[in-house]
């Protein structure tokens, strides 16, 4: 779809769930990092697996067995080529970038990290990316390494060389910051970690929303994201890996569905991917993460980045022009997502307030408590966009953030 034919009236019929009104007003939807809402093809596409075709995979021979096996292997080749992996094989579900992270840590630096390794992450991770590496730090005696950032929130990427010593044995970085927008130069981090042999694991729980992902041309080694945030189910989500690394990780958890064959005294795993699901998937929602990868490529990522492009820039120049807002977060070509905080008001008033003008924002540290700590505040006031917002929603934004100071001054 063309920028020209990029229809949000339209494209919002899609999502009934907007069309309420919340204290009275039309509800205007801007916690979309949070988690965002699902099209009627992702509804439509899980109802009729139940309705019509549900049974458990990969363990019959009986018809409905055969079609949700068969429905939930074209979810995972959906999900191969919305991210470029080279093989089926690569994709693993898991229950989200959470979970994606722990099975990396816990598989993967189980095995590779010793004592005196070092773990390397970025000043701006989401706790979901910090604490199983402490997890880890601690099981193997190994060390956290963190690559700072500047006050725009930008990372000191000049600081990367003198940190990617003999020591680190995986770097772990965010694509997009969900506390900050910062959209990561995670290309050169990856040249620059390869090119003295280390792996790198993106989060991409933000970033797969917003823009078109590439994981060969990136290059990385290791790729989460969740099914939540990208207008699909939750309890879904992906880890990509390379099959050299898959293949050589030990399982995860252990049951069924992750074996060839078990005796008591020895059991041999299954191949790729499946040695890292065990137990009956979450079926239903992964077709729906399927359903919901075939909605965003109808509408195109380049067209919904445009739009969203568009909506930041209208939105960072009206919300700059309030007295005494301080967007934290400025990074250049930074992503969908505006962080603020108003001279004099706690963030968590401004939520509960904006609330009552119908505007849903979210209002805390956004699961990055350090980089709060960095800014010396306790949180923010968030607003994430979404490919169903409109220029309305931020003049409604804009207009209950003045009204608010009003209430408070
Ligand atoms: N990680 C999610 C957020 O940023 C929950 O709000």
């Amino acid at each position: 779809m063309s920028h020209n034919s990029y229809d949000v009236q339209q494209i919002r019929r899609d999502f009934p769930i907007l069309e309420q009104t919340v204290h009275g007003f039309p509800l205007v939807y801007l916690d979309n990092a949070a988690s965002n809402h699902k099209p009627l093809a992702v509804m439509d596409a899980m109802r009729h697996v139940m309705l019509h075709d549900y049974a458990n995979v990969h363990r019959g021979v009986h018809t409905l067995s055969q079609r949700a096996s068969e429905q939930f292997e074209q979810a995972r080749h959906k999900v191969r080529n919305f991210i470029h992996a080279a093989h089926d094989h690569e994709i693993i579900f898991v229950r989200g970038a959470t979970e994606g992270i722990n099975l990396v840590a816990q598989t993967f630096g189980r095995s590779n990290i010793s004592p005196g390794d070092r773990i390397l992450i970025s000043a701006m991770e989401h706790h979901a990316n910090i604490v199983p590496w402490q997890m880890l730090r601690d099981q193997t005696g190994a060390e956290l390494s963190i690559i700072p950032m500047a006050e725009d929130g930008s990372l000191l990427l000049d600081q990367l060389d003198a940190l990617l010593d003999d020591r680190v044995k995986l770097v772990a970085v965010t694509h997009m910051s969900n506390a900050l927008g910062t959209l990561n130069p995670v290309a050169d981090i990856i040249r620059k970690a390869h090119a003295r042999g280390i792996p790198v694991l993106l989060d991409g729980a933000q970033s797969t929303p917003h823009m078109a992902v590439d994981v060969q041309a990136l290059d990385c080694d290791f790729f989460v994201f969740s099914g939540h945030k990208l207008y699909g189910p939750t309890g879904i989500g992906v880890l990509y890996g390379k099959t050299v690394h898959l293949e050589n990780m030990p399982p995860w958890q252990g049951g069924g569905d992750m074996i060839r064959h078990v005796t008591f005294e020895k059991t041999t795993y299954s191949g790729l991917p499946w040695k890292f699901e065990a137990g009956t998937p979450a079926i239903i929602e992964a077709i729906g993460l399927g359903a919901a990868i075939d909605y965003l490529e109808t509408l195109g990522m380049e067209a919904i980045a445009r739009h969203e492009h568009e909506l930041l820039h209208y939105a960072t120049e009206k919300m700059l022009a309030i007295p005494g807002l301080r967007m934290v977060g400025t990074a250049e070509g930074k992503g969908g997502i505006l962080s603020f905080t108003l001279e004099g008001i706690h963030p968590h008033d401004i939520g509960t307030i904006l609330d009552h003008y119908g505007v849903a924002v979210r209002a805390g540290h956004h699961c990055a408590m350090p980089v709060m700590d960095f800014y010396g505040i306790p949180a923010t006031a968030r607003a994430s966009l979404g490919l169903y917002n409109t220029h309305q929603d931020i003049d409604r934004l804009v207009d209950s953030i003045q009204q608010l100071i009003k209430v408070f001054h």
